[in-house]
């Protein structure tokens, strides 16, 4: 298909320039607090633009860095030229670059790269899910005692990192292990092709899931909202499984939201 050639090929190349850029990042820019922004992720989102547009000059667009172009558009974009950007800044190789292709609405095409390890993860509506080209299927753990779990953490509400300590706390207590790689994109992947075998965080953005979400559906896995309500792109929290232990995540989760107030108090 097109549309995943135009995304394969910018995503080669994004990845390319930020191999190039590690170790040699010169400014940070602070966007909020531990929200980090570099050139790479700069230049990196550009040229993907730029390749996007050359090829299809009246699709929408949502990149993290430039915000939204052509709002309106039956086909929307949503690029993550650098996701992972914390790691990247401490030469911590576990970044990558994620693309997705919405249509009328629904994402179509996901595709994520990490260059470090040239593992690119493609997810196509209807068509299964691959990694370098081969077919990826979730992992078959069937309980959380025996899973591999990751999450992530995010910094802009207080209430978030409250209630996400208690997650942690919960499932380290249940789980074989819990990590938090950095990267909330190519750990979706991870749940994808069976390192993880389950996925969850709060806050994070569409730029960072549209692409994940759907690989992980496509390799047979399932992504909800905490409660097993549909995931939406737009939803402030996702959990991603192998769909076995789903249930059972979704437990575990219940019991760390109890006593949440969920006020919305940022921390500077
Ligand atoms: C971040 C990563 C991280 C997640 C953060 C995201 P960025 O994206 O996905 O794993 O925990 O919430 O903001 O800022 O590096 O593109
Ligand atoms: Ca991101
Ligand atoms: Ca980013």
């Amino acid at each position: 298909m097109d549309y995943l050639d135009v995304a394969r090929r910018a995503a080669l190349e994004a990845g390319d320039l930020l191999k190039r850029y590690l170790g040699k990042v010169e400014e940070v820019e602070y966007k909020a607090k531990n929200s980090l922004v570099t050139e790479a992720d700069r230049i990196a989102e550009n040229l993907i633009i730029k390749a996007i547009k050359q090829r299809y000059p009246a699709h929408g667009i949502l990149a993290e860095e430039s915000g939204i172009e052509r709002q309106g558009s039956n086909y929307l974009w949503i690029i993550d030229p650098l996701d992972g950007t914390t790691n990247f800044t401490h030469t911590y190789p576990f970044f990558s670059v994620s693309i997705a292709l919405e249509i009328d609405g629904e994402v179509k095409i996901g595709l994520i790269y990490d260059p470090i390890k040239d593992e690119m993860f493609i997810g196509e509506r209807g068509e299964g899910a691959l990694m370098n080209d081969k077919k990826i299927v979730v992992s078959d753990a069937l309980k959380v005692e025996v899973s591999n779990l990751c999450t992530g953490f995010i910094h802009t509400a207080d209430w978030m990192v409250e209630e996400n300590l208690r997650h942690f706390g919960n499932f380290i207590r249940r789980a074989r292990a819990v990590r938090r790689d950095g990267s909330a994109a190519l750990d979706l992947c991870y749940v994808a092709c069976g390192r993880y075998d389950g996925f969850w965080e709060l806050g994070l953005n569409p730029w960072d899931t549209a692409a994940g979400y759907l690989i992980v559906e496509e390799a047979g896995g399932r992504v909800t909202k905490f409660g097993g309500e549909e995931y939406n792109i737009n939803d402030q929290e996702i959990i991603a499984s192998n769909g076995k232990i789903h249930d059972e995540m979704m437990n575990v989760l219940t019991l760390g939201r109890s006593n949440n107030s969920r006020e919305s108090t940022v921390k500077d």
